[in-house]
């Protein structure tokens, strides 16, 4: 088992870097992969740098190159559906590309030649993933900046995710992805891209989104202000606690 760790913060990944242990640096196509462990199981961790091409490219190489059993990508995402907040988290459920349009040749939204529009994450992947979050919240029940712009009290969900290469700051977008695709809980920028490629390899995957921003005229300000405050902390312990929960599973089975 290696289990690829992919970003497209650098933020969030220097601090997961914190937590590996025996690392080693391998420089690929202007990325920096760094392999070593998290509670005893082998990792690679990257930047994935942002965007679909960005990240496909990269999970290619976690695949082909370094030999990764599973993906996880962990980053933040812009809040598509109503009650949604800023710091709860999105264990992605199926992934969409949102600015996939192919028509009238094929179906909107549809994947050429594939014939599929979604893209399930692995679901012990994903009950991992979202178990570790709770517990992150419960571990960690208050944060000071959560506070100041209330929303004390996160919460963690299974959901839909739209990818797509946009930065969504308009209201107007916002509405028009949920008119069109009303599942879908939030909106980022390489997801969907990460899925496709894990589909076409076989390999199991999740995709973990904590809330940055509301997708609206504020997205840009909470958006940074989210990653240096809050981010950080987070992704190394889910991350941590997602790889001690497979270690037991690993132990057990
Ligand atoms: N990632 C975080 N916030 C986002 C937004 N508003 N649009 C697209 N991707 C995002």
């Amino acid at each position: 088992m290696k289990i690829g760790i992919m970003g497209a913060m650098p933020q969030e990944i220097h601090s997961i870097l914190k937590i590996v242990e025996e690392k080693e640096h391998k420089e690929v196509a202007m990325r920096e992969f760094v392999t070593g462990k998290i509670e005893g199981i082998e990792v690679v961790v990257v930047f994935s740098r942002i965007g679909k091409v960005a990240a496909a490219s990269t999970v290619s190489i976690l695949i082909l190159e370094f030999g990764v059993s599973h993906v996880i990508f962990t980053g933040v995402a812009g809040a598509i559906a109503p009650g949604l907040k800023i710091g709860d988290i999105v264990v992605g459920e199926n992934l969409i590309q949102h600015d996939m349009d192919p028509r009238p040749i094929m179906p909107q939204y549809e994947i050429p030649l594939l014939e599929k529009t979604y893209f399930e994450t692995d679901p012990v992947l994903s009950r991992m993933a979202a178990h570790a979050a709770k517990e992150f919240f419960l571990d960690h029940d208050v944060f000071p900046y959560l506070k100041t712009i209330g929303s004390d009290d996160p919460k963690v969900m299974m959901g839909d995710i739209a990818t797509g290469d946009k930065f969504f700051s308009f209201q107007k977008d916002k509405d028009a992805l949920l008119g069109a695709l009303p599942s879908i809980k939030c909106v980022e920028m390489e997801g969907a891209a990460v899925a496709q490629v894990c589909f076409e390899f076989g390999v199991p995957f999740t995709v973990i989104r904590t809330i940055s921003d509301t997708a609206d005229h504020n997205a840009g300000m909470d958006f940074l202000k989210f990653i240096d405050e809050i981010l950080v902390e987070l992704s190394p312990e889910v991350i941590k606690g997602i790889l001690s929960r497979m270690r037991k599973s690993l132990i057990e089975n």
